[in-house]
Protein backbone atom coordinates (compact mmCIF):
# COMPACT_ATOMS: atom_id res chain seq x y z
CA UNK A 1 0.00 0.00 0.00
CA UNK A 2 1.55 3.32 -1.36
CA UNK A 3 1.45 5.86 1.64
CA UNK A 4 0.45 9.39 0.63
CA UNK A 5 1.28 12.58 2.49
CA UNK A 6 -0.99 14.85 3.32
CA UNK A 7 -0.97 18.54 5.74
CA UNK A 8 1.58 20.85 4.21
CA UNK A 9 3.57 18.83 2.28
CA UNK A 10 0.50 18.16 0.11
CA UNK A 11 0.72 21.99 -1.05
CA UNK A 12 4.14 21.32 -2.83
CA UNK A 13 2.64 18.13 -4.58
CA UNK A 14 2.64 18.80 -8.83
CA UNK A 15 -0.80 17.32 -8.68
CA UNK A 16 -2.46 19.64 -6.84
CA UNK A 17 -0.67 22.83 -8.88
CA UNK A 18 2.03 23.21 -6.00
CA UNK A 19 5.28 24.64 -7.15
CA UNK A 20 7.11 22.58 -9.27
CA UNK A 21 10.66 22.13 -10.36
CA UNK A 22 10.92 21.68 -13.68
CA UNK A 23 13.27 20.22 -16.16
CA UNK A 24 14.50 23.77 -17.02
CA UNK A 25 15.59 24.08 -13.55
CA UNK A 26 12.67 26.81 -13.20
CA UNK A 27 10.32 27.21 -10.26
CA UNK A 28 6.91 27.36 -12.44
CA UNK A 29 3.08 26.97 -11.50
CA UNK A 30 1.68 24.29 -13.58
CA UNK A 31 -2.15 24.95 -14.73
CA UNK A 32 -4.57 22.14 -12.70
CA UNK A 33 -6.54 20.78 -15.53
CA UNK A 34 -3.58 18.69 -17.38
CA UNK A 35 -2.49 17.47 -13.58
CA UNK A 36 -6.00 16.41 -13.12
CA UNK A 37 -6.90 14.74 -16.12
CA UNK A 38 -3.26 13.11 -15.67
CA UNK A 39 -3.82 11.84 -12.23
CA UNK A 40 -7.56 10.46 -12.83
CA UNK A 41 -5.75 8.56 -16.15
CA UNK A 42 -2.50 7.65 -14.05
CA UNK A 43 -3.76 6.14 -10.87
CA UNK A 44 -7.07 6.79 -10.58
CA UNK A 45 -9.24 8.50 -7.88
CA UNK A 46 -6.84 7.42 -5.28
CA UNK A 47 -4.22 10.19 -6.22
CA UNK A 48 -7.03 12.59 -5.26
CA UNK A 49 -6.41 11.83 -1.32
CA UNK A 50 -2.81 13.24 -1.58
CA UNK A 51 0.50 13.80 -3.41
CA UNK A 52 2.89 11.56 -4.29
CA UNK A 53 6.29 12.98 -2.91
CA UNK A 54 9.24 13.22 -5.34
CA UNK A 55 7.43 12.97 -8.65
CA UNK A 56 8.19 15.70 -10.93
CA UNK A 57 6.44 17.31 -14.02
CA UNK A 58 9.01 17.83 -17.38
CA UNK A 59 8.65 20.45 -19.92
CA UNK A 60 5.06 18.82 -21.76
CA UNK A 61 3.41 18.92 -18.10
CA UNK A 62 3.47 15.02 -18.00
CA UNK A 63 4.98 13.16 -15.06
CA UNK A 64 8.68 12.89 -14.81
CA UNK A 65 10.57 11.12 -12.42
CA UNK A 66 14.19 12.51 -13.02
CA UNK A 67 16.92 10.00 -14.33
CA UNK A 68 19.43 9.46 -17.12
CA UNK A 69 20.01 5.49 -17.11
CA UNK A 70 16.75 3.47 -17.58
CA UNK A 71 17.86 -0.11 -18.37
CA UNK A 72 14.65 -0.26 -19.95
CA UNK A 73 15.42 1.02 -22.75
CA UNK A 74 17.70 -1.85 -23.73
CA UNK A 75 14.33 -4.45 -23.06
CA UNK A 76 11.89 -2.25 -25.14
CA UNK A 77 11.81 -4.79 -28.07
CA UNK A 78 12.76 -7.82 -28.97
CA UNK A 79 15.14 -6.47 -31.29
CA UNK A 80 17.38 -5.29 -29.07
CA UNK A 81 16.26 -7.79 -26.33
CA UNK A 82 18.12 -10.40 -28.08
CA UNK A 83 20.70 -8.09 -29.55
CA UNK A 84 22.47 -7.90 -25.86
CA UNK A 85 20.95 -11.13 -24.35
CA UNK A 86 24.32 -12.49 -22.60
CA UNK A 87 23.41 -16.31 -22.89
CA UNK A 88 21.39 -18.86 -24.67
CA UNK A 89 20.59 -22.16 -24.68
CA UNK A 90 20.58 -24.79 -27.47
CA UNK A 91 19.65 -28.51 -28.10
CA UNK A 92 23.92 -28.72 -29.17
CA UNK A 93 24.08 -28.28 -24.94
CA UNK A 94 22.46 -30.90 -23.93
CA UNK A 95 22.96 -34.66 -23.10
CA UNK A 96 20.03 -36.89 -23.02
CA UNK A 97 19.74 -39.64 -20.28
CA UNK A 98 18.27 -42.81 -21.39
CA UNK A 99 17.23 -45.85 -19.02
CA UNK A 100 17.63 -49.08 -20.76
CA UNK A 101 16.99 -52.71 -19.51
CA UNK A 102 17.06 -56.80 -21.16
CA UNK A 103 12.85 -56.92 -21.72
CA UNK A 104 11.55 -56.33 -24.97
CA UNK A 105 8.85 -54.20 -24.24
CA UNK A 106 9.05 -50.39 -22.36
CA UNK A 107 7.92 -49.85 -18.68
CA UNK A 108 6.72 -46.55 -17.71
CA UNK A 109 8.69 -44.96 -14.68
CA UNK A 110 5.83 -43.94 -12.44
CA UNK A 111 7.42 -40.22 -10.91
CA UNK A 112 8.94 -39.12 -14.41
CA UNK A 113 6.23 -39.14 -16.38
CA UNK A 114 7.62 -39.28 -20.29
CA UNK A 115 10.60 -40.87 -19.14
CA UNK A 116 10.63 -44.99 -19.66
CA UNK A 117 13.00 -48.19 -19.32
CA UNK A 118 13.48 -48.59 -23.13
CA UNK A 119 14.10 -51.65 -24.97
CA UNK A 120 17.08 -51.94 -27.08
CA UNK A 121 14.87 -51.25 -30.50
CA UNK A 122 13.08 -48.05 -28.52
CA UNK A 123 16.37 -46.70 -27.20
CA UNK A 124 17.56 -46.87 -30.82
CA UNK A 125 14.75 -45.10 -31.71
CA UNK A 126 14.56 -42.69 -29.23
CA UNK A 127 18.47 -41.74 -30.23
CA UNK A 128 17.43 -41.19 -33.51
CA UNK A 129 14.50 -38.81 -32.97
CA UNK A 130 17.09 -37.18 -30.58
CA UNK A 131 19.93 -36.73 -33.17
CA UNK A 132 17.31 -35.32 -35.48
CA UNK A 133 16.28 -32.49 -33.46
CA UNK A 134 20.07 -31.64 -32.65
CA UNK A 135 20.49 -33.42 -29.77
CA UNK A 136 23.63 -35.32 -30.53
CA UNK A 137 25.00 -36.96 -26.98
CA UNK A 138 23.18 -39.41 -24.64
CA UNK A 139 24.10 -40.93 -21.77
CA UNK A 140 23.38 -44.60 -20.74
CA UNK A 141 21.68 -45.81 -17.41
CA UNK A 142 20.92 -49.99 -16.93
CA UNK A 143 18.69 -52.15 -15.24
CA UNK A 144 19.86 -54.83 -13.97
CA UNK A 145 18.30 -58.15 -13.54
CA UNK A 146 18.23 -58.66 -9.62
CA UNK A 147 20.02 -62.13 -10.24
CA UNK A 148 22.97 -61.24 -11.63
CA UNK A 149 23.68 -58.65 -8.96
CA UNK A 150 26.00 -58.64 -6.62
CA UNK A 151 28.50 -56.52 -3.79
CA UNK A 152 31.26 -56.47 -5.85
CA UNK A 153 29.43 -55.76 -8.83
CA UNK A 154 30.68 -58.20 -11.70
CA UNK A 155 28.26 -58.01 -14.23
CA UNK A 156 29.23 -54.32 -14.62
CA UNK A 157 32.37 -55.22 -16.48
CA UNK A 158 30.62 -58.49 -18.82
CA UNK A 159 31.21 -57.70 -22.27
CA UNK A 160 27.98 -59.17 -23.36
CA UNK A 161 25.82 -56.99 -20.82
CA UNK A 162 23.27 -54.42 -21.00
CA UNK A 163 25.34 -51.61 -21.43
CA UNK A 164 28.27 -53.09 -23.95
CA UNK A 165 25.60 -54.42 -26.47
CA UNK A 166 23.62 -50.91 -26.09
CA UNK A 167 26.60 -48.76 -27.05
CA UNK A 168 28.10 -50.81 -29.73
CA UNK A 169 24.28 -51.12 -31.52
CA UNK A 170 23.48 -47.20 -30.71
CA UNK A 171 27.21 -46.35 -32.51
CA UNK A 172 26.89 -48.64 -35.25
CA UNK A 173 23.15 -47.18 -36.29
CA UNK A 174 24.43 -43.32 -35.13
CA UNK A 175 28.10 -43.44 -35.26
CA UNK A 176 27.94 -38.98 -35.18
CA UNK A 177 25.88 -39.47 -31.74
CA UNK A 178 28.25 -39.22 -28.73
CA UNK A 179 27.62 -42.15 -26.23
CA UNK A 180 28.30 -41.51 -22.64
CA UNK A 181 28.00 -43.62 -20.01
CA UNK A 182 27.96 -43.52 -16.01
CA UNK A 183 30.80 -45.45 -13.82
CA UNK A 184 29.40 -46.58 -10.53
CA UNK A 185 28.40 -49.95 -8.86
CA UNK A 186 24.73 -49.15 -7.93
CA UNK A 187 22.49 -50.39 -10.43
CA UNK A 188 24.95 -53.80 -10.58
CA UNK A 189 25.41 -54.10 -6.73
CA UNK A 190 23.29 -56.39 -4.50
CA UNK A 191 23.35 -53.75 -1.89
CA UNK A 192 22.39 -50.26 -3.79
CA UNK A 193 25.67 -48.53 -3.27
CA UNK A 194 28.27 -47.13 -6.08
CA UNK A 195 30.68 -49.00 -3.95
CA UNK A 196 31.34 -52.33 -2.85
CA UNK A 197 30.25 -52.95 1.19
CA UNK A 198 32.79 -54.50 3.62
CA UNK A 199 31.64 -57.61 5.44
CA UNK A 200 32.34 -55.63 8.87
CA UNK A 201 30.40 -53.64 10.85
CA UNK A 202 33.13 -50.89 11.24
CA UNK A 203 31.85 -47.83 9.08
CA UNK A 204 29.44 -44.81 10.02
CA UNK A 205 26.50 -45.76 12.37
CA UNK A 206 28.26 -49.27 12.83
CA UNK A 207 27.24 -50.38 9.57
CA UNK A 208 29.25 -51.81 6.74
CA UNK A 209 32.12 -49.28 4.84
CA UNK A 210 32.17 -48.53 1.18
CA UNK A 211 35.58 -49.78 0.26
CA UNK A 212 36.67 -46.90 -1.51
CA UNK A 213 40.10 -48.59 -3.23
CA UNK A 214 38.73 -52.07 -4.32
CA UNK A 215 35.59 -50.07 -5.70
CA UNK A 216 37.92 -48.37 -7.92
CA UNK A 217 39.52 -51.50 -9.23
CA UNK A 218 36.06 -52.61 -10.27
CA UNK A 219 34.87 -49.05 -11.94
CA UNK A 220 38.54 -49.55 -13.88
CA UNK A 221 37.23 -52.55 -15.42
CA UNK A 222 33.60 -51.06 -15.89
CA UNK A 223 34.99 -48.14 -18.12
CA UNK A 224 37.42 -50.55 -20.14
CA UNK A 225 34.45 -52.55 -20.60
CA UNK A 226 32.48 -50.13 -21.63
CA UNK A 227 35.30 -48.19 -23.86
CA UNK A 228 35.66 -51.20 -25.51
CA UNK A 229 32.02 -51.30 -26.75
CA UNK A 230 33.09 -47.97 -28.35
CA UNK A 231 31.92 -45.40 -25.42
CA UNK A 232 32.84 -42.17 -26.30
CA UNK A 233 32.65 -40.43 -23.32
CA UNK A 234 32.84 -42.23 -19.65
CA UNK A 235 31.78 -40.45 -16.56
CA UNK A 236 32.80 -41.55 -12.96
CA UNK A 237 29.24 -41.00 -10.68
CA UNK A 238 30.57 -42.96 -7.63
CA UNK A 239 32.29 -40.19 -5.38
CA UNK A 240 35.18 -42.61 -4.55
CA UNK A 241 38.43 -40.68 -4.45
CA UNK A 242 40.86 -40.98 -6.68
CA UNK A 243 38.71 -42.95 -9.18
CA UNK A 244 39.44 -40.44 -12.00
CA UNK A 245 43.18 -40.47 -12.09
CA UNK A 246 42.61 -44.61 -12.28
CA UNK A 247 40.27 -44.62 -14.67
CA UNK A 248 41.85 -42.12 -17.47
CA UNK A 249 45.66 -44.54 -16.58
CA UNK A 250 43.26 -47.79 -17.05
CA UNK A 251 41.96 -46.05 -20.44
CA UNK A 252 45.00 -45.27 -21.48
CA UNK A 253 46.81 -48.71 -21.03
CA UNK A 254 44.58 -49.96 -22.87
CA UNK A 255 44.83 -47.92 -25.74
CA UNK A 256 41.87 -45.84 -25.25
CA UNK A 257 43.39 -42.69 -25.33
CA UNK A 258 40.44 -40.67 -27.02
CA UNK A 259 37.79 -41.97 -24.85
CA UNK A 260 36.52 -38.79 -22.75
CA UNK A 261 36.81 -38.65 -19.48
CA UNK A 262 33.78 -36.28 -17.57
CA UNK A 263 33.64 -36.59 -13.84
CA UNK A 264 30.97 -36.37 -11.41
CA UNK A 265 32.98 -33.72 -10.13
CA UNK A 266 30.73 -32.36 -7.27
CA UNK A 267 28.21 -35.25 -6.76
CA UNK A 268 26.09 -34.36 -3.21
CA UNK A 269 24.13 -37.06 -1.30
CA UNK A 270 20.78 -35.63 -2.80
CA UNK A 271 17.35 -36.73 -2.02
CA UNK A 272 16.34 -35.65 -5.22
CA UNK A 273 17.63 -38.82 -7.08
CA UNK A 274 15.03 -40.64 -5.41
CA UNK A 275 13.04 -41.11 -8.73
CA UNK A 276 16.15 -42.47 -10.98
CA UNK A 277 16.28 -44.85 -7.97
CA UNK A 278 12.99 -45.69 -8.43
CA UNK A 279 13.60 -46.20 -11.94
CA UNK A 280 16.19 -48.60 -11.56
CA UNK A 281 15.68 -50.12 -7.92
CA UNK A 282 19.06 -49.04 -7.51
CA UNK A 283 18.23 -47.47 -3.67
CA UNK A 284 20.54 -48.70 -0.72
CA UNK A 285 19.21 -52.13 0.76
CA UNK A 286 18.20 -52.63 3.98
CA UNK A 287 20.57 -55.55 4.63
CA UNK A 288 22.52 -56.30 7.29
CA UNK A 289 25.55 -54.12 7.29
CA UNK A 290 24.65 -51.69 4.19
CA UNK A 291 24.79 -47.97 5.32
CA UNK A 292 21.04 -46.52 4.61
CA UNK A 293 22.35 -43.65 2.72
CA UNK A 294 25.30 -42.53 0.23
CA UNK A 295 26.53 -39.82 2.63
CA UNK A 296 30.20 -41.17 3.58
CA UNK A 297 31.06 -40.56 -0.17
CA UNK A 298 28.86 -38.09 -1.98
CA UNK A 299 29.04 -34.32 -0.34
CA UNK A 300 27.07 -33.06 1.95
CA UNK A 301 24.53 -30.38 0.49
CA UNK A 302 25.56 -27.79 3.25
CA UNK A 303 29.41 -27.88 1.75
CA UNK A 304 30.62 -25.60 -1.33
CA UNK A 305 34.41 -25.05 -0.75
CA UNK A 306 34.59 -28.95 -0.48
CA UNK A 307 33.44 -28.97 -4.28
CA UNK A 308 36.78 -26.95 -4.85
CA UNK A 309 39.32 -29.60 -3.67
CA UNK A 310 37.63 -32.43 -5.80
CA UNK A 311 37.57 -29.52 -8.37
CA UNK A 312 40.85 -29.13 -7.85
CA UNK A 313 41.82 -33.06 -7.14
CA UNK A 314 39.75 -33.98 -10.72
CA UNK A 315 41.68 -31.44 -12.89
CA UNK A 316 44.81 -32.72 -11.64
CA UNK A 317 43.90 -36.73 -12.56
CA UNK A 318 43.30 -35.55 -16.37
CA UNK A 319 39.22 -34.91 -16.68
CA UNK A 320 38.02 -33.26 -19.72
CA UNK A 321 34.91 -31.86 -18.20
CA UNK A 322 33.58 -31.89 -14.31
CA UNK A 323 30.06 -31.95 -13.26
CA UNK A 324 27.63 -30.49 -10.92
CA UNK A 325 24.55 -32.52 -9.31
CA UNK A 326 22.04 -31.90 -8.89
CA UNK A 327 21.28 -28.83 -10.68
CA UNK A 328 18.74 -26.10 -9.99
CA UNK A 329 19.50 -26.14 -5.99
CA UNK A 330 23.33 -25.85 -6.92
CA UNK A 331 23.97 -23.48 -9.28
CA UNK A 332 25.79 -21.67 -6.86
CA UNK A 333 28.20 -24.71 -7.18
CA UNK A 334 28.11 -24.78 -10.68
CA UNK A 335 29.35 -20.97 -10.85
CA UNK A 336 32.24 -21.23 -8.61
CA UNK A 337 33.79 -24.52 -10.32
CA UNK A 338 33.15 -22.47 -13.75
CA UNK A 339 35.60 -19.57 -11.80
CA UNK A 340 37.63 -22.13 -10.14
CA UNK A 341 38.81 -24.21 -13.42
CA UNK A 342 39.53 -24.05 -17.67
CA UNK A 343 37.97 -26.74 -18.09
CA UNK A 344 34.08 -27.30 -19.31
CA UNK A 345 31.39 -27.51 -17.01
CA UNK A 346 28.48 -29.40 -16.76
CA UNK A 347 25.50 -29.68 -14.84
CA UNK A 348 22.71 -32.74 -14.41
CA UNK A 349 18.94 -31.48 -14.30
CA UNK A 350 18.52 -34.84 -11.98
CA UNK A 351 15.36 -36.86 -11.88
CA UNK A 352 13.80 -35.11 -8.67
CA UNK A 353 14.03 -31.63 -10.55
CA UNK A 354 12.12 -33.24 -13.55
CA UNK A 355 9.52 -34.70 -11.36
CA UNK A 356 8.84 -31.65 -9.89
CA UNK A 357 8.61 -29.89 -13.12
CA UNK A 358 6.21 -32.56 -14.47
CA UNK A 359 3.48 -33.11 -11.35
CA UNK A 360 3.32 -29.17 -11.25
CA UNK A 361 3.16 -28.93 -15.14
CA UNK A 362 0.26 -31.82 -14.95
CA UNK A 363 -1.41 -29.87 -12.16
CA UNK A 364 -1.36 -27.11 -14.88
CA UNK A 365 0.38 -25.65 -11.80
CA UNK A 366 3.37 -24.50 -14.42
CA UNK A 367 3.57 -23.67 -17.57
CA UNK A 368 5.93 -26.32 -19.12
CA UNK A 369 7.39 -25.04 -21.90
CA UNK A 370 8.29 -21.89 -20.45
CA UNK A 371 9.85 -23.16 -16.92
CA UNK A 372 11.83 -25.73 -18.69
CA UNK A 373 13.38 -23.36 -21.37
CA UNK A 374 13.72 -20.62 -18.51
CA UNK A 375 15.59 -23.16 -15.88
CA UNK A 376 17.78 -24.82 -19.31
CA UNK A 377 18.59 -20.87 -19.97
CA UNK A 378 19.54 -20.34 -16.03
CA UNK A 379 21.90 -23.06 -15.89
CA UNK A 380 23.53 -21.77 -18.66
CA UNK A 381 23.65 -18.21 -16.89
CA UNK A 382 25.28 -19.85 -14.01
CA UNK A 383 28.23 -21.52 -16.11
CA UNK A 384 26.99 -24.37 -17.42
CA UNK A 385 28.62 -25.48 -21.06
CA UNK A 386 26.55 -28.54 -21.09
CA UNK A 387 23.34 -30.00 -19.15
CA UNK A 388 21.98 -33.35 -18.79
CA UNK A 389 18.40 -33.29 -18.60
CA UNK A 390 15.31 -35.83 -19.19
CA UNK A 391 13.57 -32.82 -21.13
CA UNK A 392 16.56 -32.90 -23.60
CA UNK A 393 14.35 -34.52 -26.87
CA UNK A 394 11.57 -32.38 -25.57
CA UNK A 395 13.24 -28.87 -24.80
CA UNK A 396 14.63 -29.50 -28.78
CA UNK A 397 11.51 -30.01 -30.12
CA UNK A 398 10.03 -27.07 -28.06
CA UNK A 399 13.29 -25.20 -29.30
CA UNK A 400 12.87 -26.14 -33.22
CA UNK A 401 9.01 -25.00 -33.06
CA UNK A 402 9.46 -20.99 -31.76
C1 LIG B 1 24.43 -43.56 -9.80
C2 LIG B 1 23.73 -42.34 -10.28
C3 LIG B 1 22.67 -41.69 -9.66
C4 LIG B 1 22.25 -40.69 -10.52
C5 LIG B 1 23.11 -40.73 -11.63
N1 LIG B 1 24.03 -41.75 -11.45
C6 LIG B 1 21.94 -41.98 -8.42
C7 LIG B 1 22.66 -42.00 -7.13
O1 LIG B 1 23.79 -41.54 -7.02
O2 LIG B 1 22.08 -42.53 -6.18
C8 LIG B 1 21.09 -39.80 -10.29
C9 LIG B 1 20.50 -39.18 -11.51
C10 LIG B 1 19.15 -38.63 -11.31
O3 LIG B 1 18.59 -38.58 -10.19
O4 LIG B 1 18.58 -38.19 -12.31
N2 LIG B 1 25.70 -43.46 -9.33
Amino acid sequence: MQAFVTGPFAKQSPFLGGNVTSSTGKSSRRPDRALTTLRATVTGNRLAEGPVPGLRVNDEGKIWVPQRARPRRNRKTEGLRSMVRENSVSPSNFIYPLFIHTKDYNEEISAMPGCERHSLESVLKEVGEAEALGVKSVILFPKIPEDVKTNAAEECYNPNGLIPKAISAIKSRYPNVAVWTDVALDPYSDQGHDGMVSADNRGDGGMGRILNDETVEQLCRQAVCQARAGADVVAPSDMMDGRVGAIRDALDSYGFTDVSLVSYTAKYASAFYGPFRDALDSAPRESSNAPPNKKTYQMDPANSREALIEAALDVAEGADMLMVKPGMPYLDIIHRLKAATNLPISAYHVSGEYAMMKAAAQRGWLDERESVLESLLCFRRAGADAILTYYAKQAAQWMHES
